[in-house]
């Protein structure tokens, strides 16, 4: 029976087009993903303002910031804190914070305010399992298209892998590039799974006949890929 005091909001799924909203942030207001269009971004959502965690993960994803831009993505957070807190916070840890090495961390990627919860809503964003007054660790990332392309969800009390979504990242660009797919713990330079076609033992000695294709059985084709190759694609050297 449906319950009726149970609020349902539908969420984004990979393949989607990125729901569209209309934001004020810290660096001025935004049209969300139009300005974005041509580039990849990652909207991410964390719980709270002035918290350790999130003071943590801000600080490690401005100090990679170029790194990601450097990949054709920008970033863009967002909490269910008001414009206000979220200046006091950023310029708090700008002017007081030292950990593991960073200090002095300016984060000039736009922090989205949404004290109403429109735009974490519309996302996914809440889980009331797990808070109801804030936004869980969120992690869209959406291609030069608007497409949502993969979403990676923690909770509050786990600060995420920022190595991790790099990765992530490089790794799709490098499966749109070259049609390939990636590994378990791929990484630029390790060889790439080619997608394999048609059925059984032809499909196998069809693609063993192709230069630098090694099948594992028919099902499970790889062939190298340089790192030089990748990052040439990527980073339009
Ligand atoms: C944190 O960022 O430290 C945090 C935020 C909300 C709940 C728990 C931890």
């Amino acid at each position: 029976m449906e319950n009726v005091n149970q609020e349902f909001t539908p969420m984004p799924r990979i393949g989607d087009k990125a729901p569209e909203f209309k934001a004020v942030t810290t660096q001025g207001e935004i049209n969300f993903p139009s300005d974005y269009q041509g580039s990849w971004v990652i909207l991410f959502s964390h719980p709270a303002d002035f918290t350790p965690v999130c003071t943590s993960e801000f600080m490690t994803f401005a100090n990679m910031e170029k790194k990601f831009n450097e990949a054709n993505c920008k970033l863009v957070g967002l909490s269910v804190d008001g414009l206000y807190s979220h200046i006091a916070w950023l310029r708090t840890i700008k002017e007081k914070i030292e950990y593991k090495g960073m200090k002095n961390i300016e984060v000039t990627f736009p922090l989205i305010e949404d004290i109403t919860m429109n735009v974490a809503k519309k996302y996914g964003m809440m889980m009331p399992g797990e808070s109801s007054t804030k936004a869980v660790r969120a992690v869209f990332f959406i291609d030069p298209k608007g497409i949502i392309r993969a979403i990676i969800y923690y909770p509050l009390s786990l600060g995420r892998n920022f190595d991790e979504l790099y990765r992530a990242l490089i790794a799709m660009q490098a499966a749109d590039a070259f049609n390939i797919a990636t590994p378990a713990d791929w990484r630029p330079g390790d060889d790439a799974i080619v997608p394999t076609a048609g059925s059984c033992g032809t499909a196998k000695e069809r693609m063993e006949n192709q230069k630098d294709i090694k099948c594992h059985d028919w099902f499970f084709c790889t062939k190298p890929l340089s790192k030089e190759a990748v990052e040439k694609a990527i980073f339009k050297k």
